[in-house]
């Protein structure tokens, strides 16, 4: 006798966690959020929180990660930084290859604000799996569209099991 198969749902969690100071970043992640809440994705959860909010559970709880951060300075806010410096300690050596992927908004070019992401990823280990995107000031329909296919691409591999 076979027995019926049963679908089984594992809800998979998509963390947001960004900053942003007059809003560009985070008309980009909007975005992403609207990309990443497709109503065709049942499995995954959203969560989205600034970088002042999250704390080490946060990444803990994560299947995958969306970061999004203003260019200040030639680095990373200071505020995702701050998010770094509290949660290393308490991740370390916890935390499985997290799949993760950034965006940017710059005066420039961005390339600081990424550099200074991936030097730090590499220690989690956050393992990237998307090009970044780079606004500059408030972003334009393409930005926004490629936004929104980041959130979805991020959300639909973690709901089908690919990252
Ligand atoms: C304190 C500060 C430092 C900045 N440093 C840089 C920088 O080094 N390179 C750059 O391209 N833009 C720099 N900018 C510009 C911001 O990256 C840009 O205005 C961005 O759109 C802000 O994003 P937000 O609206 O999400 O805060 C700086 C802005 C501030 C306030």
């Amino acid at each position: 006798m076979s027995l019926p198969t049963v679908r089984q749902s594992v809800l998979k969690r998509l963390v947001i966690i960004y900053h942003s100071k007059t809003g560009n970043t985070r008309a980009m992640i909007d975005a992403v959020i609207d990309g990443a809440k497709d109503p065709q994705l049942n499995d995954v959860d959203v969560h989205v929180l600034t970088a002042a909010e999250a704390q080490p559970e946060d990444l803990l709880s994560a299947d995958g990660l969306i970061l999004g951060t203003p260019e200040n300075f030639g680095y990373m806010s200071g505020a995702l930084k701050d998010f770094f410096d509290r949660s290393f300690y308490e991740v370390e050596g916890r935390l499985p290859p997290l799949p993760y992927a950034t965006v940017i908004n710059a005066g420039n070019d961005g390339s600081g604000a990424i550099r200074s992401i991936e030097r730090i990823a590499n220690g989690y280990p956050l393992v990237q799996v998307q090009e970044a995107i780079i606004g500059h000031g408030p972003p334009d329909q393409e930005t926004l569209d490629r936004c929104k296919e980041l959130g979805g691409a991020l959300a639909a591999g973690l709901e089908l099991g690919v990252y």
